[in-house]
Parts: C-alpha cells; sequence; structure tokens
C-alpha cells in the first residue's frame, strides 16, 4: 500500500493550488447578424477568479445556478483549456491537455462529481473501480495481496465497513450515499493533494448529506487534503468550510472566512443569498436587514453581461458608479474579508450617495457606513 498514511511531510495551510485571474469564454454559435457583423458572442462563464486551496482547508464556493461554479471546478481539473489567467499547483504555472502529464495532474487534483449514480459504471463492482483507481495511479501495490489491502483501506477510509461487505457489489445494490462514498474512495485511490467536489451532496437525501460533509471533513483533518466545495446553499459553506467565497454571474463577488461571511455578509447579492436561504438559526442581525436588502430580477446574460458592477441591474443599492466600474476587492473589516463593491469605497458613497439608482426609500444598511464604523 502506497497511500500517504500521515501527511505530516505536508504542512498545515500548504498552499496547493492557486488560480489567478481564471478566465473562461465560451463560443456560442453565430447567428446570420453576427456573420455580417463580425461579432464572435461567447458566454461570459468565468471571469479572473483568483483564489488558493490550502492543504488541511475546506473551501467554498457558492453562487446560484450558472454563476460559473462548475466550470471553475473544471477548469481547476484541467478539463477545459482556459481563456486566460495562470493555474499554478505549488507555485507552478500549470497547463495540461491529456496525456502523461495530464494523468500526473489528476493524481494530485481530483475531481468528485454531483451525481453518484452517473459518475460509477452499472456494469462494473466497487472492486473494478478502486482498482482500476490504483493501478492507474500507481497505487495497487505489487501482489494480490497488496491490491486487496489497499481495497479495503479506501473502503474503512469512507467507512464502507467491513470492507468485505461493499467491494463485490454493484452500484445499483447500493445507496446514494454509498455510492458517493464509493465515488470519494476512488478519487483517493490517486493518494490526491486536493479534492474538487462539484455540490457532492445535492443529489441525495437530506439524511444523509451531513454524514457525507462529515467524511469530508474527517479526511480533510486526516489525510490534510485541500477541498474544493461548490454548493448553492451557503448555510452548509458556514457549517462545512473554514473559508467561503460567493460567485455571481461569474465573477467573485466576495470573501472570507466562513464564520464572517455567513454572519457579517458584506456585498448586497452575499445578503439576498443568505435571506433566501433556509437556515433555521440565520443569522441573528441580517434577517431583518435582509427583508430591505433584497436583490430583485433574475441573473444577467453572460453572452452580453452587464457593464460595472454584475449584479447592479438587481442591486437595492446601485449607484451611478456601479454601472459604469468595475467594484475591485475592497476590504471590510475583518482581517481577509472583501466584498467587489463600490459601498465599500469611502469616496464613492461620499461623491454618489446611497441608493442614487435604487429605490431612494431602502434604508441605510449597516455596510453603507464607513467600513470601520460598519463592523
Ligand atoms: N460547455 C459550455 N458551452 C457553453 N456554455 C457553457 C458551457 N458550460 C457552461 N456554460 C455556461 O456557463 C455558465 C456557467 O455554467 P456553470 O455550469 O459553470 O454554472 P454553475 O454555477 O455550476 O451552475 P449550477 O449551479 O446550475 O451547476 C452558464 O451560463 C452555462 O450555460
Ligand atoms: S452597490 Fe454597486 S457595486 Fe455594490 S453590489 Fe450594488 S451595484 Fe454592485
Ligand atoms: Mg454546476
Amino acid at each position: 500500500m502506497t497511500l500517504s498514511e500521515s501527511p505530516a511531510k505536508a504542512p498545515a495551510d500548504e498552499v496547493v493550488l492557486e488560480a489567478v485571474g481564471l478566465t473562461k469564454h465560451f463560443p456560442v454559435r453565430r447567428r446570420l447578424a453576427d456573420i455580417f457583423t463580425g461579432r464572435r458572442a461567447v458566454v461570459h462563464a468565468v471571469d479572473d477568479v483568483s483564489f488558493t486551496l490550502r492543504r488541511g482547508r475546506v473551501t467554498a464556493l457558492v453562487g446560484e445556478s450558472g454563476s460559473g461554479k462548475s466550470t471553475v471546478a473544471r477548469l481547476l481539473a484541467q478539463l477545459y483549456p482556459r481563456t486566460g489567467g495562470d493555474l499554478r499547483l505549488h507555485g507552478q504555472t500549470t497547463h495540461v491537455r491529456g496525456g502523461r502529464r495530464f494523468r500526473q495532474y489528476v493524481s494530485r487534483v481530483q475531481l468528485i462529481f454531483q451525481d453518484p449514480f452517473g459518475s460509477l459504471n452499472p456494469v462494473h463492482t466497487v472492486r473494478y473501480h478502486l482498482t482500476r483507481a490504483l493501478k492507474i495511479h500507481g497505487n495497487a501495490g505489487n501482489s494480490a495481496q497488496e491490491l486487496e489491502a489497499a481495497l479495503a483501506n479506501l473502503l474503512t477510509r469512507v467507512a464502507l465497513t467491513p470492507p468485505e461487505r461493499y467491494v463485490d457489489k454493484f452500484p445499483h445494490e447500493l445507496s446514494g450515499g454509498q455510492r458517493q462514498r464509493v465515488a470519494i474512495a476512488r478519487a483517493l485511490g490517486a493518494d490526491p493533494e486536493a479534492l474538487l467536489a462539484d455540490e457532492p451532496v445535492s443529489m441525495l437525501d437530506v439524511s444523509i448529506r451531513l454524514g457525507i460533509l462529515n467524511l469530508l471533513r474527517d479526511l480533510k483533518e486526516r489525510l490534510n487534503l485541500a477541498i474544493l466545495y461548490i454548493t448553492h446553499d451557503i448555510a452548509s459553506a458556514r457549517y462545512f468550510a473554514d473559508e467561503t467565497m460567493v460567485m455571481y454571474a461569474g465573477r467573485m463577488v466576495e470573501g472570507g472566512d466562513s464564520e464572517t461571511v455567513t454572519q457579517t455578509p458584506a456585498h448586497p447579492y452575499t445578503r439576498l443569498l443568505i435571506d433566501s436561504a433556509p437556515d433555521p438559526d440565520r443569522i441573528a442581525g441580517i434577517a431583518d436587514a435582509g427583508a430591505e436588502d433584497r436583490g430583485n430580477g433574475e441573473p444577467p446574460s453572460l453572452i452580453r453581461p452587464p457593464a460595472g458592477c454584475r449584479f447592479h441591474p438587481r442591486c437595492p443599492h446601485a449607484m451611478p458608479r456601479c454601472t459604469v466600474d468595475l467594484p475591485p476587492r475592497l476590504e471590510v473589516g475583518q482581517p481577509g474579508h472583501w466584498a467587489a463593491c463600490w459601498l465599500y469605497d469611502a469616496d464613492t458613497v461620499a461623491r454618489e450617495g446611497i441608493g442614487a439608482v435604487g429605490d431612494p426609500s431602502i434604508p441605510t444598511p449597516p455596510a453603507h457606513q464607513a467600513p470601520e464604523e460598519a463592523r
């Protein structure tokens, strides 16, 4: 068995993966008018996304449907070529498309999909799936006994015990939660440093979601893994993730430690997400403000995204500048807590006033005060 039992050699908090200005535009089929005008339409799925994944930490990526979360995961897994930006593995730029270098990359960065039913081949047993992963990544040992021990080890790690009860089962003989555990075991067969979990519990019964999240947390701690946890559910990010980043229409709009982002959200879109999350012990003090802060309407077209802040058509606090200038990341109080919102630029607020474009009856939320007063 060659899987690392103790990741002591890797320091906790070590940066494994770093996205720097990651951008992905998908070309869309040209219409006749586009041919005459020479316009090349693209879907701005991900624009200028930057963050790090560190050993022993869960980073949540939260946003509504179509905000670009899966595209970020696929860019990190190098399943898509990027349009722009950089992706660094241990500080080194990495750009692989297929072949041996791709396999080497995949052995360090594994993707877990949302659908545990679709991700396992129904005609093969658990043994087949796990053996294949172990062999591809050179972790199957040198004998039948070592392979058997590696299989038992993987199943034990994902709490499918005793292993002999599960190893020869077919996917249809397992529950959704058990299948997702097998999918996680298969990812662990590569002995990775980073797991990219794209909505790993959203297709499971509510009653078993917590078990899978607890398993991932246990793996983070015992194997010192860096985990990207993608979800619609900001309440689960609070529970499960060390750090939370919020995406809207292909851009990151807020980030910081999970407790701060979920308890004192700064960006109007994050406030909207929390306001609409079914979290029973939500976030005293936010609930009331959230009612005033509610954004209206639909997410924008990503083919012609709004200029300036992409949230401005829905934002009740939009100012004239928001419709023109893209807000940078601005510090909002706690160290490491930032929001891409002009409300945190004192000069802009002083010059343009609050609610100049939005409904003037909206009262000034705490965020409209100078950042140091607001916290
Ligand atoms: N292969 C593709 N070709 C063209 N457009 C795409 C492609 N993949 C994704 N998109 C578009 O990019 C945008 C972001 O999609 P993505 O799947 O990353 O969002 P998401 O946040 O994961 O959504 P969901 O929560 O529904 O899974 C969407 O507008 C989507 O339609
Ligand atoms: S206040 Fe302006 S910058 Fe901030 S979220 Fe609203 S529209 Fe965007
Ligand atoms: Mg998705």
